[in-house]
């Protein structure tokens, strides 16, 4: 939540800093500001709503000049999005300012110390103590006043510091927030994630909690939580900027949809060696577990309810799942034995990182499922996995959970192997078809056209039913939230047997049901729901695999989703629903790849 980009080098800052925003406005858009250095002084402008506000007063201001800066995009966690509350913020005797991504929790006291000390406040934010801390701190050592200021702060921030007596120098702090220092050739940036500058260096180092840094055009120092300084390795990012931009498509979200294949490709194809699954960076030994817990949130933890039903199938083991942000409360059994597998796409979550804690503390292993290449997640883990599905910009995840789910197919095929539970000619079998998986990605998106149509017909419903058995229903989970999340549409998910324990009152005339019926062996169960549905009324949009003749006769509207093993079929059939929710959004002019009130990395509880 909140993206923070900083800027120093020989050309005017603002538009290089605006543009980062724009990039970085996934993680939130509730207001944004930008502050810049000249000739030792600070200039700052910033507004409510999205980016583009910000590039409107920008450019009536003729003030906002000069080669160093640093930029904000909110996502509100303390004091309403207003103007004021928007970062930058300032000290008191304009000195310094900050924009922060995080939270800092005793945040009240520190508050109340300084204002009897003098200090004036002038939003509500949680992040205009520390630019106060810092400016009391300084005694003309910006490096010794933040490592003062930081030390008194509890909870999480990634900062951007500008200092009005440091002329071309930001200042970057990590603790428990993404932050990422890009190199230039007489430039240099710091930025959330990389997306906001790969258009200018792909050159990066990453920083560890704990750790800051002070960056120059020609130089980049970093320190250590002690104040040492010390050398880090630079990476370079192999990825393009094309896959953080919009490619002609209208919304990032449908080209994520659309790169599916290719994403699912990269995921799959480099562990698949001699017909057989192999996860390189996996050195355990599975028979050590006596069960597994998959926990995540959101889409993540949906892509897991996919993977508990393979694993159970083909591994016989117990797996359990948990959404991250209940684990810890629930005092969960869980010992050495035990393999916990966490999922997540951006590698940030909160919730996620404090299950990984919890697990820890109680001697599990921690398997992480995870998109960003180090991440937090993926350093706290025991063990990485990385879905290659490259980067997600829109908020409703869609390469991200589709690669999860292939992954976690993948990972229950070796596991099922590696214990005795399907011999080598079945691990060849199943290997073959999870091969098969990119392939029929590319084919589901055929049904582009014919989504597009279906929502232009359902669009106007208020209210919806996604239905499915056993993997179906997993999926559906999936579908309803993205169009909920999107659409701002209510939808539910519904195990289909359950309907006529009571929910089933709400079926009338007119209701959309979406049934799921792509898992074959219970094809008689799901037609029964249809029956008893279609019988109080609800219209029924079905989806089932290619071959199905049966479903015709009993759904309004039919998709047909090309076959693969029906323990893989969760990879394939949840792109139409993507779809799906993609044009129902479209159709109700909703932001689709902003949706109201979210973000995209969830770094607070
Ligand atoms: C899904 O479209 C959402 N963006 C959300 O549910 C997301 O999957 C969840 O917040 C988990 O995020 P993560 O995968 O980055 O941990």
């Amino acid at each position: 939540m909140c993206g923070i980009v900083g800027f120093t080098g020989t050309t005017d800052a603002k538009g290089i800093l605006l543009d980062g925003l724009k990039r970085l406005e996934y993680r939130g858009y509730d207001s944004a500001g930008i502050a810049v250095q000249n000739n030792n002084v600070i200039k700052m402008v910033k507004a409510s709503g999205k980016v583009d506000n910000l590039v409107e007063l920008v450019e009536k201001n003729k003030d906002i000049i000069g080669n160093s800066g640093i930029g904000h995009t909110r996502w509100a966690t303390h004091g309403v999005p207003s103007d004021v509350n928007a970062h930058p913020h300032m000290s008191t005797d304009g000195k310094f300012a900050i924009v922060h991504n995080g939270i800092i929790e005793n945040h009240a006291e520190i508050k109340a110390e300084l204002i009897a000390k003098g200090a004036k406040f002038l939003s509500d934010t949680d992040t205009e103590v520390i630019v106060q801390l810092i400016d009391y701190y300084y005694k003309g050592n910006l490096k010794e006043a933040l490592m003062k200021a930081t030390a008194r702060l509890n909870g999480s921030y990634a900062l951007g510091v500008l200092c009005a007596d440091s002329p071309n120098t930001i200042y970057a702090v990590k603790y428990s927030n993404p932050l990422i220092i890009g190199v230039g050739a007489g430039e240099n940036y710091f930025a959330s994630d990389i997306t906001a500058f790969i258009n200018h260096t792909k050159n990066v180092i990453d920083l560890d909690d704990g750790e800051f840094a002070s960056l120059t055009p020609d130089k980049v120092t970093i320190y250590d939580h002690s104040g040492k300084e010390i050398k880090k390795e630079e990476r370079k990012i192999t990825w393009d900027v094309a896959a953080a931009e919009k490619s002609g498509y209208e919304h990032f979200m449908l080209k994520e949809i659309m790169e599916q294949p290719a994403a699912l490709k990269a995921t799959i194809e480099p562990r698949i060696r001699d017909n057989k699954i192999h996860f390189d960076e996996l050195d355990i030994d599975i028979k050590k577990y006596d069960r597994i817990l998959i926990t995540a949130c959101g889409s993540a933890y949906y892509a897991g309810c996919v993977g508990r039903d393979i694993i159970e199938k083909l591994c016989k083991l117990h797996v359990h799942t948990e959404v991250a942000s209940e684990l810890r409360y629930r005092d969960p059994i869980i010992d050495e034995k035990t393999l916990v597998i966490v999922i997540s796409q951006s590698g940030e979550t909160a919730d996620t990182i404090a299950a990984i804690k919890e697990a820890k503390s109680k001697n599990a292993t921690v398997l992480a499922i995870v998109n960003v290449v180090g991440s937090a997640i993926a350093k706290l883990a025991d063990y990485a996995i990385y879905t290659w599905a490259g980067p997600e910009i829109a908020v409703a995840t869609t390469k991200g959970y589709t690669t999860q789910v292939a992954i976690l197919a993948m990972f229950a095929v070796w596991a099922a192997f590696e214990l005795g539970k399907i011999n080598e000619k079945e691990f060849e079998k199943y290997t073959e078809e999870i091969k098969k998986i990119p392939e029929r990605a590319q084919r589901t998106l055929d049904l582009n056209a014919r989504v597009k149509k279906l929502a232009d017909k359902y669009y106007q419903k208020r209210s919806m039913f996604f239905i499915g058995r056993y993997l179906d229903y997993a999926v559906c989970l999936e579908g309803s939230l993205k169009l909920k999340e999107i659409s701002y549409i209510h939808s539910e998910a519904y195990a289909a047997g359950e309907l006529k324990h009571g929910t089933i009152a709400l079926i009338e005339q007119g209701r959309l049901v979406v049934a799921v019926c792509c898992y074959e062996p219970l094809l008689d169960k799901i037609i029964s729901n249809i029956q008893q549905v279609k019988a109080r009324g609800a219209e029924v949009m079905a989806l089932a695999m290619e071959d199905n003749k049966k479903i015709f006769t009993e759904a309004d509207d039919v998709l047909l989703v090309p076959k693969i093993y029906e323990l893989f079929m969760p990879v394939i059939e949840i792109i139409p629903l993507q779809l799906f929710a993609y044009y129902v959004a479209k159709n109700n002019k909703c932001d689709i790849d902003k949706p109201k009130n979210l973000a995209k990395s969830v770094t607070v509880e």
